[in-house]
């Protein structure tokens, strides 16, 4: 198994090129089986969520290929509406090929997902979402088993809470079920209007992506489309808080920084300044030691829980006690026992984190249980005095295109060892 070998201290300069968003990606690449023609995806990132993803549409028979960063994909004919255990395990977006399967085909059998090992994760909202549409539903040996043979029906769905999966599986169904369906208590992130944005020049009527209330007119036939992936925000800010973490100044390209929502005003008060360039934001870390500031996550526009375990590495050198709150899952400290192998002082209650700052991190050897905890492991050791050695890099994998020759180019020392 791979591991990233880091040397720390060092600040960085340079640019950062934000890769197109993984989190969108994955579910405009599902949107490719509700038509049979083909769908083009530029600024897509190669990541090995990505690769599996393909892996699965493949053999539901959508064929796909990257040429640089353009995605291509082309489901002409469905071959199989199964979504096996293995392909679906190792990731939980993969459960979003039950909806366009669905509305699609008329029926369809897919594997309870997988994923990081970040809580509990039922799919229950999805599958609610499903059945309003007319779908029904058998849960058997780890699989759901769903039916809507005469097609899924718009309708009113409430969620009882945010959720961001569930928001897009009502819409892929909805894109292609017949009549108008009304989500209410809608998740708002920028991904969902992404989403919103490819499903509409396929063909749908959606509206109000981006607020709480999004309604969508399905049709009956949806027509190919190329369609730009928006930036990663949390790339984004993984690579600002890599600055506050270790110092420099960067510029980040083919980004926005509005994406950040309320983890801006957060990162300013931390000590960052970000200034808008023609095609990202130039990001500076203003003081020697970052200030401890306290941030609780939230549904977007609120701070993104995949920023929190970064967030708390990089406020384990800031000047001051720090309070990190996590609201979205309930199992998403495990970065904190590594952070605190580096020197960090972090004790948990609850949801609760306090990050008693220090002033410099050591190196260790450590390793994360999850994609957005692994980069937090990655930023302390950028900060860190002398070598840390982040085990179990095929999580990172998962989620950032190119990690270490991105840093490596802004100067930082980091080196990927094959084992
Ligand atoms: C997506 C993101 C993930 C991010 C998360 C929250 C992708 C591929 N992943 O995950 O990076 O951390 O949003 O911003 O886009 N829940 C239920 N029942 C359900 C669905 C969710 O109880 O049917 C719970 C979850 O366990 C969690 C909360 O709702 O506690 C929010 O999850 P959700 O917004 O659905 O996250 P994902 O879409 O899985």
């Amino acid at each position: 198994m791979d591991k990233l070998a880091i040397i720390g201290g060092r600040p960085l300069y340079g640019i950062v090129p934000i890769s197109g968003a993984k989190n969108s990606a994955l579910k405009l690449m599902a949107a490719s089986l509700l038509t049979d023609e083909e769908i083009v995806l530029e600024n897509a990132p190669r990541l090995a969520d990505v690769d599996m993803l393909m892996r699965l549409l493949d053999q539901h028979g959508a064929q796909s290929s990257f040429d640089g960063a353009t995605l291509r994909l082309r489901a002409k004919d469905i071959k199989s509406t199964e979504a096996p255990y293995d392909l679906v395990r190792k990731m939980r977006a993969s459960f979003n090929v039950l909806g366009p399967l669905l509305a699609r085909e008329g029926k369809a059998k897919v594997s309870l997902p997988g994923g990081c090992a970040i809580g509990a994760r039922p799919v229950d909202l999805h599958l609610q979402a499903l059945a309003a549409m007319g779908a029904k539903i058998d849960l058997d040996e780890g699989y759901v088993i769903a039916e809507a043979p005469d097609g899924l029906h718009g309708a009113d769905i409430s969620f009882p809470f945010v959720s961001v999966g569930a928001t897009e599986h009502a819409m892929l169904a909805a894109a292609r079920a017949k009549g108008e369906t009304h989500i209410s208590n809608a998740a708002c992130e920028p991904e969902i209007a992404d989403l919103a944005e490819c499903l509409n020049a396929m063909g749908a009527k959606v509206s109000g992506a981006g607020t709480s209330a999004i309604h969508v007119v399905g049709a009956d036939r949806l027509s190919g489309v190329t369609h730009r992936v928006l930036p990663d925000r949390i790339e984004t800010g993984a690579y600002a808080m890599a600055v506050g973490t270790t110092g420099g100044e960067l510029t980040l390209a083919n980004t926005d920084v509005e994406l950040l929502g309320a983890a801006l005003p957060i990162l300013e008060k931390a000590g960052l300044s970000f200034a808008a360039t023609d095609d990202g934001v130039k990001v500076k870390k203003e003081r020697d030691r970052c200030l401890a500031v306290d941030i609780e996550t939230k549904p977007y526009p609120g701070i993104a829980t995949d920023l929190q375990a970064m967030f708390m590495a990089m406020m384990t050198t800031a000047d001051g006690v720090s309070r990190v709150k996590e609201t979205i899952f309930e199992n998403r400290f495990m970065h904190a026992p590594e952070l605190s192998r580096m020197g960090a002082k972090i004790s948990v209650d609850g949801q609760t984190a306090t990050v008693t700052g220090v002033e410099r991190l050591k190196g260790a050897p450590v390793m994360a249980t999850d994609l957005r905890a692994s980069m937090s492991l990655v930023i302390a050791a950028l900060g860190a005095e002398g070598q840390t050695m982040v085990n179990r890099v095929y999580h990172l994998d998962r989620g950032f295109e190119r990690l270490e020759e991105k840093l490596a180019e802004c100067g930082a020392l980091i080196e990927r060892v094959s084992e």
